[in-house]
């Protein structure tokens, strides 16, 4: 005889994301069953919902015997590694499941996986979700940020789950249905893409503030404390602050100058500048943290190339430019221009949404998005509510720099924003994303761009034709005949 099937939801997958993410569940008063095909994994699970408050999870050693302890219609978390293992998996589970059920993948998977998969689910009356999932270890046990997509029918029937497990913030769970397809997926991957951005963004202020401003690591914990009760606000500038308090338990001084300055990388960065060049989306900060993760990687040629201009003679003019500063107003200007930065580089990440919503037709609402990033993810900040504001103002804003209140923050912090990249570029230390986000904004807002001479230039050389400011049609010249014809 079957046994009674008791649980509420099923996971299968349990690393430490799918072990913290089902204890969440179980914690939220929500039955769970929990498979994997290492069964250590699954007692492990026991072993932690025992010690951490006898909460209502049951562990199963085969796919049958575990989803036939879920209740009808059954709905089954997956939580393993992107690609093939996650097709894997659900073979092994949808043998056994039937229509109505429901499988929800919350992995960083590629968003067309999950439309295909959405599809073959279909075919077997199976419903799909693909669900993003942020926050860490941290956030998927005690409340993450969710970013569920595909079947609507699917999000109901988890709908009073989801929004307990969530994180909660003043203004409801950090959940919402986001749309039909992949779209959880490639929300949830342009926030990671933001994450690049802001992680970039804030290594460019330590450098400035270390190497130029000279603060130690003492001043830097203080100063991102500080930054972190004001318009800053949030996980990546806390945890950074941390970061510098923390010293080496191997030698002198603190840990953070003990790690090599190499950064590593998992896709979705990568993926998300693929987008935006696909939908002809400028997103040069989020870009220029990708890249700088490249060079990164390339610590031998730095270290060679380093030499190579010391013998050529390059002077570092580090010294010189910290010399003359004024260390309480640098980092004040910090301040504003890592603020301003951050505000070009949300502006780039809400635009790609907003194209690949139009051409996937998901009605993407950018200001729940906003909300649903303000508590359990990596990019939690006071300021998207800010952001969640602007977008209820005006949900068809051309871009976040334009809203009212933004541009006119953008214009309060431009002036300390220019002298922080001016004092970085005479002092040779690079800034690509503050650089990037100013470029950005000083091309967005400039009525006329020099893209005039790009146009006669392709009209030279490839009769491209060219429009005129002043009459309507498209126009050819012959610019060498016209240009060498003897007076
Ligand atoms: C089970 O655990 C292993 C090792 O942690 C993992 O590689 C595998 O994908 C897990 N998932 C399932 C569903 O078996």
């Amino acid at each position: 005889m079957e046994a009674a099937a008791v649980s509420r939801i099923g996971l299968a997958g349990l690393a430490v994301m799918g072990q913290n993410l089902a204890l969440n569940i179980a914690e939220k008063g929500f039955p769970i069953s929990v498979y994997n095909r290492t069964t250590s994994k699954v007692d492990e699970t026991l072993d932690r919902a025992h010690t951490e408050g006898q909460l209502p999870l049951t562990g199963h050693y085969t796919p049958r015997d575990f989803v036939l302890s879920i209740q009808k219609p059954r709905s089954v978390i997956i939580l393993v590694k992107a690609g093939a293992p996650v097709d894997q998996t659900i073979a092994a589970l949808a043998a056994h499941m039937e229509p109505g059920d429901t499988i929800i993948d919350g992995g960083n998977e590629w968003y067309e996986n999950t439309e295909r998969r959405i599809v073959e689910a279909t075919d077997k009356g199976l419903l799909y979700l693909g669900m993003g999932v942020s926050g860490g270890e941290e956030g998927a046990r005690n409340g993450p940020s969710l970013m569920p997509g595909g079947s609507y029918e699917a999000y109901s029937n988890i709908k009073d789950i989801v929004e307990k497990v969530a994180a909660q913030v003043e203004d409801g769970p950090c959940v919402t249905y986001i749309g039909e397809g992949g779209s959880g997926n490639f929300v949830k991957m342009v926030h990671n893409g933001i994450e690049y951005g802001d992680m970039q963004l804030i290594s460019e202020a330590y450098d400035v503030l270390k190497n130029v401003g000279g603060l130690s690591n003492t001043e830097l914990a203080d100063i991102f404390d500080e930054w972190n009760r004001g318009e800053l606000e949030s996980f990546l500038i806390e945890i950074t602050g941390d970061i510098f308090k923390v010293k080496d338990e191997h030698g002198e001084g603190e840990l953070v100058d003990k790690i090599l300055d190499k950064t590593g990388m998992k896709g979705t960065g990568k993926w998300t500048v693929q987008q935006a060049a696909e939908l002809s989306i400028a997103c040069p900060t989020i870009a220029a943290s990708l890249d700088c993760r490249f060079l990164s990687g390339l610590k031998d040629q730095r270290e060679a190339a380093a030499k190579v201009f010391t013998e050529a003679g390059l002077k570092e003019e580090v010294a010189t430019v910290r010399s003359g500063i004024d260390k309480k107003r640098l980092i004040d200007d910090v301040r504003q221009a890592l603020y301003a930065s951050k505000i070009c580089s949300y502006a780039q990440g809400m635009n790609l949404l907003r194209a690949k919503s139009d051409e996937k037709s998901w009605k993407l609402n950018f200001g729940e998005l906003a909300r649903i990033w303000k508590g359990g993810c990596i990019i939690r900040a006071v300021f998207l509510d800010r952001i969640k504001k602007a977008y209820q103002r005006n949900p068809n804003l051309a871009s976040l720099l334009v809203d009212p209140d933004f541009a006119k923050e953008m214009v309060q912090r431009q002036a300390a924003w220019r002298r922080v990249v001016g004092l970085a570029i005479s002092a040779g230390i690079s800034t690509p994303g503050m650089c990037a986000s100013l470029a950005y904004f000083d091309t967005y807002r400039r009525a006329r761009l020099p893209a005039n001479l790009v146009q006669a230039q392709r009209d030279l050389f490839g009769a491209h034709t060219y429009e005129r400011v002043d009459r309507e049609g498209s126009f050819h010249t012959e610019w060498t005949k016209l240009a060498r014809k003897k007076a």
